[in-house]
């Protein structure tokens, strides 16, 4: 029996000494220890989670060391200042003013960028990757109207990622002879004949048919949902549509859109986005439902022409398209159009161009079919300012093109 007390003595040390060491708090250089401890917590490694091992262990101690509780240190970490979301590391490459212009717009910050990105990336996408789904998908009515504006900045960005993912098969010029398909150049015969999107059927068809495709692709052709963000898809579209337009001597760009009329929002150039300048809009249904006499005058915020001359600016064109619905909507109204200046210059000089520029907005709306007898086009100079021309914002405000309805 004796021989055995030693061995029981040696093994008593052992136990206690498990007994000791095996649950400490961490302190000093020493990580704690604990027995068995994967029993008791995830040894996972879980991304974006503190996980160093005794804040999740001790609860008293990791709210000492750290100054937070279990819960806290569990929550997801946010990204580290200044880190660039995955794909946009063009950002880091631009420098300067520029670097600066496009953290702004990757902010959201700029109204007339089209290409901001969403914080978390990306939108979801419901409609399944089958005949069905396809099928419901190309005349979906939430895929109808393109949610982006069409902007400048937004057709470029379009057309680079269309030359870079659609261009090399679907053709620069969107008429299905991207290099890849070159017939004339065996290696580089593409198995299958890519949608020419110049045809009628294809300007036609709505945007779902252009975005499910994005997504997932067709025949041959693989999916791009993961190499396009949810933006980017739809410049890659609004893009398409500027390519078909041009083929058919349309415009589609930020002023005008005459190759459907699918609804996109556009930027207003005092930088509120109204849908389809609503407001002067319902401003005019006000006036027409008026049942007094009154005559009122709108002023066209948005009508620019160039400096000292009567010819309109393409930014005009949004406004005065709107004007022309709504006459074509009151089929018997009758409007002046009346151009005014600020007081810099010859009075003379000032009516003659007031009178020019109203003629300008008149011979507008008769191109887009308002009968001229309803229109009367008159320039009142510097006559009948709204604020002061002492200072430049006033006069800014006082050269302008207003609008009154002379009888209903
Ligand atoms: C590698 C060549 C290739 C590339 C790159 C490519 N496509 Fe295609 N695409 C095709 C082919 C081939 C078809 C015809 C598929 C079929 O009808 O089976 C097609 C068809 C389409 C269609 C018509 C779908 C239909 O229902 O008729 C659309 C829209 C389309 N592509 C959009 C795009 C867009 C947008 C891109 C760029 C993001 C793109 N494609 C990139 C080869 C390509």
């Amino acid at each position: 029996m004796r021989k055995y007390h030693g061995i029981i003595a040696v093994l008593a040390v052992l136990v206690s000494f498990i007994g000791f060491e095996s649950c400490t708090p961490a302190h000093g250089d020493h990580p704690g220890s604990e027995y068995m401890p994967d029993m008791g917590h995830s040894i996972a490694y879980e991304a974006n989670v503190i996980n160093e091992y005794y804040y999740n262990t001790w609860e008293d101690e990791s709210k000492k060391q750290s100054g937070k509780t279990l819960r806290e240190l569990s929550l997801h970490n946010k990204p580290v200042k200044g880190t660039i979301p995955r794909g946009y590391a063009g950002v880091v490459n631009s420098r300067g003013a520029d670097r600066l212009a496009k953290m702004k717009m990757l902010a959201g910050e700029t109204t007339n960028n089209a290409i901001s990105i969403p914080v978390n990336g990306s939108v979801p996408y419901y409609i399944p990757n089958t005949e069905e789904g396809r099928t419901y998908a190309y005349t979906a009515p939430e895929l109808v109207n393109n949610p982006y504006p069409i902007t400048e900045d937004g057709l470029k960005r379009g057309k680079e990622l269309y030359v870079i993912y659609c261009g090399i098969c679907h053709g620069e010029k969107g008429d299905g002879n991207g290099f890849l398909v070159d017939e004339a150049n065996l290696n580089a015969k593409y198995p299958s004949q890519p949608t020419d999107y110049l045809t009628d059927e294809l300007t036609n068809s709505q945007n779902g048919k252009y975005y499910h495709t994005i997504m997932y692709g067709k025949g041959v052709m693989g999916g791009y949902a993961d190499k396009l963000s949810y933006e980017e898809r739809w410049q890659v579209i609004h893009y398409i549509r500027a390519l078909q337009a041009k083929n058919k001597k349309l415009a589609y760009n930020q002023y005008e859109n005459t190759l459907n009329n699918w609804a996109v929002p556009f930027v207003d150039t005092d930088g509120a986005i109204d849908l389809d300048n609503s407001k002067l809009a319902a401003s005019f249904d006000k006036v027409m439902a008026d049942t007094k006499e009154s005559i009122s005058s709108f002023t066209l915020n948005n009508v620019f022409f160039d400096t000292g001359n009567a010819s309109l600016k393409a930014e005009s064109k949004l406004e005065l398209n709107t004007l022309a619905a709504i006459l074509a909507k009151y089929e018997t109204a009758k409007i002046e159009v009346a151009g005014h200046t600020d007081s810099d210059g010859d009075d003379e000089a000032n009516m003659a161009l007031s009178e020019a520029r109203a003629n300008s907005v008149k011979a507008y709306l008769m191109a887009k079919g308002i009968a001229a007898n309803r229109l009367q086009a008159v320039g009142y100079g510097e006559t009948q300012p709204v604020a002061t021309n002492i200072v430049e914002s006033g006069k800014a405000k006082n050269r302008r093109t207003e609008f009154s309805v002379l009888s209903k």
